[in-house]
């Protein structure tokens, strides 16, 4: 990936509101990472919180990567035009909104189709809308770049001989060339058959997803102390890997462990999603003030369970479990 990576540039600006793994790929290629703030209701990097960011870095930015929190699809045109303005290019983490859409030039576009990104990373993990057990996907419109992570999963093996850098053997059909170190990332058959499979079931999924948000809106709507979160005026652009509400648990008289514990009493699993990056020790910059929405963005949210498996009984359930431990019941 290094000729690719010299020429998309040196450092990351990402969201602190992902799970470690986007910072963390950068880290692996030595890159420097710069946090952006966020919107305070959405928890979505903008393109001010974005141009902030660029302006606060201390190093040079070669690569944005905003993150669909939750599956709601953040303003790519917005962020790639703010990206492009310094010299940078798009890469989303698109873990959590598969099949979503988002709005550019006033066109619907489907996350992943390499119009405002130049590249999308997706995850199969178990609990992702399509899984593969473990293992994930990079979509690009850059040729470079997939024919660098194509060598990247398979130990480094070049087999495109117009890519060759020193003569082959003759009458060598057995003939590859290793430029660079790369590793077995190879999803296995097993997991692809079962990929393919978890693939032409994706828009059902999405469908049953976008149902449930009207269930738990309509049970939810009058809990106290507790914030909806906003579907966007598209609905297809949130593809509801999570339903994350906002709780005021200072004015409920709560703490947000003691609602996670009595929902668990009540067999409701809850989690927070996410401790913000730069709270990390690893991540070393404990500056929170640097980031006021998602610092308060993570001081309310709270993630119900959303799934396939969740029918109109069980959210009324949630619901009222909700309610009662917010009144303290
Ligand atoms: C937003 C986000 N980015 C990246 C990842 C990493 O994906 P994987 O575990 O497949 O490497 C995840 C997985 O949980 C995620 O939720």
């Amino acid at each position: 990936m290094d000729q690719v990576f010299e020429g998309l540039g040196q450092g990351l600006i990402t969201s602190p509101l992902t799970f470690l793994a986007t910072a963390n790929a950068a880290r692996m290629c030595d890159a420097p990472v710069a946090f952006c703030d966020v919107d305070r209701d959405t928890g979505l990097m903008t393109p001010e919180t974005l141009e902030q960011a660029f302006v606060q870095a201390a190093f040079p930015v070669g690569v944005v990567a905003p993150v669909h929190l939750g599956g709601r699809v953040a303003d790519l045109q917005g962020l790639a035009d703010v990206a492009s303005a310094h010299g940078a290019v798009l890469i989303d983490d698109a873990c959590h909104a598969p099949g979503a859409s988002y709005l550019s030039g006033g066109e619907h576009r489907r996350v992943g189709d390499g119009f405002a990104a130049i590249a999308s990373s997706f995850s199969f993990h178990a609990i992702k809308h399509l899984t593969m057990g473990e293992g994930g996907a990079v979509l690009t419109n850059n040729l470079e770049l997939a024919k660098s992570a194509k060598a990247f999963r398979g130990h480094g093996m070049v087999r495109d001989p117009g890519a060759w850098v020193s003569p082959p053997e003759p009458d060598a059909p057995w003939y590859y060339e290793m430029h660079d170190i790369g590793y077995n990332y190879h999803a296995n058959e097993l997991s692809c058959a079962l990929g393919l499979n978890q693939l032409s079931r994706l828009e059902e999924g999405l469908r049953v997803r976008r149902a449930l948000v009207g269930v738990y809106s309509e049970f939810l709507s009058d809990v106290p102390y507790l914030s909806l979160p906003a579907v966007p005026e598209d609905p297809n652009e949130h593809a509801w890997h999570l339903f994350a509400v906002a709780i005021d648990f200072e004015s409920a008289g709560k703490s947000r462990g003691a609602v996670m514990r009595g929902l668990m009493e009540a067999g409701i699993g809850t989690q927070v999603h996410y401790i913000p990056l730069y709270r990390q020790p690893y991540y070393a910059d404990r500056n929170v003030d640097a980031y006021p929405g998602a610092e308060y963005y993570y001081s309310r949210t709270l993630s119900i369970p959303m799934h396939l498996g969740i029918e109109v009984k069980d959210a009324e359930e949630i619901a009222a479990a909700l309610r009662r431990v917010l009144a303290g019941k």
